[in-house]
């Protein structure tokens, strides 16, 4: 427990612990992305997918039970990278309370890396309206609970509904490229003869991750989904 608070409370292990958040998240978002994927199959196929998720695990756990396992370790991976991220930014604006000059950037310093901020909290705002607009509804004009195939493509029928999602995914893109780079400098995953990866390995990931996500409402605009 001591381990635990003095990991919480150095800086050192606040970065390690939103690195690992950051990580199954990733997970997550990429097991989405291809679960999505299967709107091109047709309506049973992206229904049945849908269901699945809610009786996996039977009958070692009841109906919809491993789901909500999932949904609280995912809030808690959210509250924790989120709250960090809140912290570290508050510290190093007390640190440093006057920007960087121009030509006095941090080596490292990308477009991606410097939009992680305000690209996070747009996240953060986009995870409660897309839950409230595919999960419970409230957002959604024609919303039927069960019908997840309809939902998807009603929902993406309003085009700058669609078209906001496609933005909202070149953000999470960026942000997936900077988080999966910098994470594996934080989880110590440095070798020199590897380090040349990194890049090209963060850029697969955000690239594999627009594409799959963005191609649902490109493909619901362009009349490919009905
Ligand atoms: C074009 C992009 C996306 C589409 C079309 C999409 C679609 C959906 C749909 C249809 C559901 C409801 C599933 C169901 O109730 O059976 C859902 C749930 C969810 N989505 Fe997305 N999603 C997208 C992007 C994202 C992103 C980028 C994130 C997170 C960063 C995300 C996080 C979630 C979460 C947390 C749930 C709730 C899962 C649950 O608790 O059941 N989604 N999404």
């Amino acid at each position: 427990m001591r381990r635990v608070l003095s990991l919480y409370r150095s800086s050192v292990g606040k970065k390690i612990l939103m690195a690992v958040t950051g990580v199954i998240f990733v997970f997550f978002v990429i097991a989405h992305m291809i679960g999505n994927l299967k709107a091109f199959m047709g309506p049973e196929h992206f229904d049945e997918y849908a269901h699945f998720l809610r009786e996996v695990g039977e009958p070692v756990f009841p109906y919809g039970v491993l789901l909500w396992i999932f949904r609280v370790i995912l809030l808690g991976c959210l509250g924790i990278h989120a709250l960090f991220a809140l912290q570290t930014w508050r510290t190093s604006t007390v640190a440093r309370p006057v920007k960087y000059a121009k030509g006095l950037q941090p080596e490292e310093s990308t477009f991606a890396s410097r939009t992680m901020r305000w690209g996070g909290i747009a996240l953060f705002l986009f995870v409660v309206a897309h839950l409230l607009h595919f999960t419970t509804g409230q957002l959604h004009p024609e919303f039927v609970p069960g019908a997840a195939y309809d939902n998807l493509i009603l929902g993406f029928q309003m085009q700058w509904v669609a078209a906001l999602y496609i933005v909202v995914m070149f953000v999470l893109s960026l942000h997936l490229y900077h988080g999966v780079w910098s994470s594996f400098q934080t989880l110590g995953l440095n070798h020199p003869r590897y380090n040349r990866y990194r890049r090209p390995l963060a850029a697969a990931v955000a690239i594999a991750v627009f594409l799959g996500f963005a191609s649902v409402p490109v493909a619901v605009l362009t009349g490919t989904l009905s």
